[in-house]
């Protein structure tokens, strides 16, 4: 059966990044000779310069018919001051939640290799394989009542954060299913010390911990994540957590691997279809320099190949090219310690080189 592939490179590095990635996946589909069938359409600010929304009705019923979205990034200094609904990352707030990704995987994991790159010291980031499983379409992101006051006094603004008991099953599910595939621990994090929600949180995951009973579970306050992640993050192996809680640690887990410009996400729906974006954002500051680094977004095309496309051998394949491209020493300016780095667009025709080698 035909698959359906949107690609929506966005704002800033997006395109670049979008455009490295595609490289890989034509060269697959020639090799592989895959029947795709393959969009691409403006999102966020190059969207609203063009339609004046992020997010098009038409994009939008692309998306909504597609199997997998390959999403580069969005957002830039130029749309910061923009009416709250037109602003870029509407566009991927409302994709999240029109296609009812709730699921996301962000793994964060380091090459040896560039350690060096890491902030941390070397011992304690060594062999860094941990996976974060973050609520996405739920929580204070999209809880109601929710708002801005300006007729009382003092004026206010207020969300709210709420969970009910199926959308937690729903997500510690993928969570507890994806610990059985790793090293079987789940540590669930919220703020059952001061929040109801988190409370409530809580008592749902332990209560399904008995059907897992092979995973082990622990329970963690935030606040001590953030720093656990940091002082000792091999601990950890599958991490779930809310949508707000999961942004941030997500980010801490992100840098440890040395650059954000390493990693992928998975944002997925229970009919496994899915949008895949690299963890790093529009990047404005180097945009159109071509210095960005596209291994997380080609990564992100891995991640489509495992979650939504049926192709995991492709997956693998793809993750054992970086592996050795990262080995024999290629670096983009974010991953290199010394003066001497390669450009964006050199990327993808080494990987390539790299499959094709591997497949003879
Ligand atoms: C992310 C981003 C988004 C989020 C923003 C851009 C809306 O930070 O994907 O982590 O907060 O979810
Ligand atoms: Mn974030």
């Amino acid at each position: 059966m035909t698959k359906k592939i949107l690609i929506l490179p966005g704002d800033g590095i997006g395109q670049e990044v979008t455009s490295s990635m595609s490289e890989v996946l034509h060269y697959l589909i020639d090799e592989q000779s895959l029947d795709f069938q393959i969009s691409e359409r403006k999102v966020g600010g190059s969207s609203y310069e063009e339609f004046g929304t992020p997010l098009t009705d038409e994009t939008l019923k692309i998306a909504q018919n597609s199997d997998a979205i390959l999403f580069g990034a969005v957002g830039g200094p130029q749309w910061d001051n923009l009416e709250w609904d037109v602003r870029p990352e509407q566009a991927l707030l409302g994709l999240r939640k029109s296609l009812g990704l709730f699921a996301n995987l962000r793994p964060a994991f380091l090459f040896n290799e560039l350690a060096s790159a890491s902030p941390l010291k070397n011992h304690i980031i060594e062999d860094l394989d941990i996976l974060i499983v973050r609520e996405l379409t739920g929580g204070v992101y999209f809880g109601e009542p929710r708002g801005i006051v300006e007729n009382e006094t003092p004026k206010y603004g207020f969300n709210t954060m709420i969970y009910n008991e199926d959308e937690i099953r729903r997500i510690a599910k993928v969570a507890f299913e994806a610990a059985m595939n790793r090293d079987k621990k789940l540590c669930s994090v919220e703020k059952a010390n001061v929040l109801e929600v988190s409370k409530f949180w809580r008592s749902i995951v332990s209560e399904m911990s008995s059907d897992y009973p092979e995973v082990e579970l622990s329970h963690q306050l935030a606040d001590n994540t953030a720093m656990q992640l940091v002082l000792n993050p091999n601990q950890y192996d599958v991490i779930v957590s809310g949508n707000l809680f999961g942004d941030m640690l997500s980010d801490i887990a992100a840098t440890l691997s040395g650059s954000i410009g390493m990693l992928p996400s998975a944002s997925l729906n229970s009919s496994s279809q899915g949008m895949f974006e690299p963890c790093h954002g529009s990047a404005p500051d180097i945009a159109g320099q071509g210095i960005a680094n596209p291994i997380a977004m080609i990564t992100s095309l891995a991640m489509a190949f495992e979650y939504s496309l049926e192709r995991v051998d492709l997956a693998r394949r793809i993750e054992s090219a970086i592996k050795i491209f990262i080995s024999k020493g290629l670096r983009t300016k974010d991953i290199s310690n010394s003066k001497e780095f390669i450009q964006t667009k050199e990327v993808a025709p080494s990987i390539i080189n790299i499959l094709k080698d591997e497949h003879e």
